[in-house]
């Protein structure tokens, strides 16, 4: 018979739990991949039974709501006695208690797998694990005691540097799993297999052939309903240090020995920690904010004060001191309530060293360039000069050559990045978790642009919604490609 396996997740009733977490669950058990013994068991403060519990998470504004067509009832209706609940508020003294009598009732032994989920603040991490270690619910014998927790992790190197140390008093570092969702998209996963299994691409991976490299998330939706959180950390904490940094370990490592999880995650630390560390002197020299129009009354309907100099937009621009990266910029940017919603990595190659075809005065050539484009519409795209046909003499025009990933995997949908991730850790596969130094040495070169920021005598300049962001994002590099 399997170990027994329970999914315990912190936050049972949060957001994130019933828009991410259960669909996920409920998304990885239709497709077969959930092992049949996966228990899930959601802890709250609220009074909720297990069918209370149940019923509510497939109440209509909930899980049918987020998965639309694809939720199945019938099948809900299999998978759903699988979800347990235990109230208790675990952030106090005896709050574990609870949950071990629910694990002495219904494990039968202290050897199973338990993957536990903190879907709370991160304020909470410390007490609950106290908590738990309390009820003896972080360590075993045999099976396994793993725990996953969400960003934001930390608000600077050390408040992050603390979290670490608080997590550690009562998990070894090995147990821990704290997630970055991008890393949980196949798009994403793709930057390395498209560098590291190919032959055509890599030898041209370096300064003597890329001129920079752009990484860019930007988003339609404006913050509206999460400003509380968001007017404390804006872009630079939400996106810039944790998703976008990622991505660019990703796209500027070198491929280690072996594909594991330490092999890996030591490789994305050797990049993290060559890259150059501004001062806050040097943030205008190489940073540039905004704040879409309409952020301030958004803040006033959510009842804080409207002169927060907190940016929704970034553009930022880093240098990587090694040998393959020194003297490529790498540009990266995100933003809020701009044209629109894609994220992706832009890598401008060098232009031929001479061109033997005239151009007409005044035409620049548009020289190769390489879109990996992470979502919505995933693909890669290369761009190179074609000769016009049937016209006099040589004349030049871009084209792209196209890999599509809906077209190309027409019966397979690009899973939620949340279906990988807690599927890896299940499985134990840190692979696509950071580990305590990458976040902290995140921290460390991101900290003087986020303390620039702060202190800057005026908001960060406006820019419409719905547009390509502030101007001064554009002016930051001549080479810069307009959103869109
Ligand atoms: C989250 C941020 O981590 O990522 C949000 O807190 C952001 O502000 C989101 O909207 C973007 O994720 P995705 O997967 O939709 O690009």
């Amino acid at each position: 018979m399997a170990q027994p396996l329970t999914i315990v997740i912190f936050g049972a009733t949060g957001d994130l739990t019933w828009r991410k977490l259960i669909p996920a669950l409920f998304n990885l058990s239709l497709k077969g991949k959930l092992p049949p013994e996966a228990r899930i068991v959601g802890v709250g403060r609220k009074d909720y039974t297990d069918a209370t519990y149940r019923a509510e998470l497939a109440s209509p504004k909930k899980v049918p709501k987020i998965m639309g067509a694809q939720f199945d009832a019938p099948k809900w209706a299999e998978f759903a006695p699988r979800i347990h609940y235990v109230s208790t508020d675990a952030t106090q003294a005896g709050g574990g208690k609870p949950l071990a009598d629910w694990f002495a009732a219904n494990e039968g032994g202290e050897n199973g797998r338990r993957l536990y989920y903190f879907s709370v603040s991160p304020d909470y991490y410390a007490p609950i694990s106290a908590a738990m270690a309390e009820a003896k619910l972080n360590k075993s014998a045999a099976g396994y005691r793993r725990l996953i927790v969400e960003k934001p992790f930390g608000k600077d190197r050390d408040s992050a540097k603390k979290m670490n140390d608080e997590l550690h008093v009562h998990w070894e570092e090995n147990q821990l799993y704290r997630i970055d969702h991008y890393l949980g998209k196949d798009t994403v996963q793709n930057i390395l297999v498209f560098r590291f299994a190919n032959t055509l691409f890599e030898p041209l991976w370096n300064k003597q052939y890329i001129d920079h490299v752009q990484i860019t998330v930007a988003e339609a939706v404006t913050v509206k309903d999460r400003l509380d959180y968001y007017d404390k950390s804006g872009v630079m904490r939400d996106m810039i240090q944790n998703h976008i940094l990622q991505v660019l370990t990703l796209v500027a490592m070198e491929d280690p020995n072996k594909y594991t999880a330490d092999n890996l995650r030591n490789e994305k630390m050797k990049v993290l920690s060559t890259i150059r560390i501004h001062s806050e002197a040097d943030a205008p020299k190489v940073m540039a904010l905004g704040q879409y129009e309409g952020y301030p009354s958004e803040l006033v309907a959510a009842g804080l004060s409207p002169d927060s100099k907190t940016p929704t937009y970034a553009a930022v621009k880093l240098e990587l001191d090694n040998t393959r990266w020194h003297g490529v910029p790498f540009f990266l940017r995100s933003g809020k309530g701009l044209k629109d919603r894609y994220s992706e990595v832009m890598i401008q190659f060098k232009c031929p060293s001479r061109l033997m075809f005239p151009l007409p005065p005044g035409q620049m050539l548009q020289c190769n360039r390489l879109k990996m484009v992470i979502q919505p519409n995933e693909a890669i795209e290369l761009n190179f000069q074609t000769k016009v046909p049937d016209v006099d003499g040589v004349s030049l025009r871009p084209h792209n050559l196209k890999f599509d990933y809906k077209e190309a995997y027409k019966n397979q949908t690009l899973p939620e990045a949340y279906e990988r991730l807690l599927l890896d850790a299940v499985m134990g596969d840190a692979s696509l978790f950071m580990r305590a130094d990458e976040i902290e040495r995140a921290w460390e070169i991101m900290d003087p642009l986020i303390a620039a920021a702060a202190h800057a005598p005026q908001q960060p300049e406006k820019y419409a919604v719905g547009s390509d962001g502030p101007a001064s994002a554009s002016k930051l590099l001549d080479c810069w490609q307009p959103i869109g």
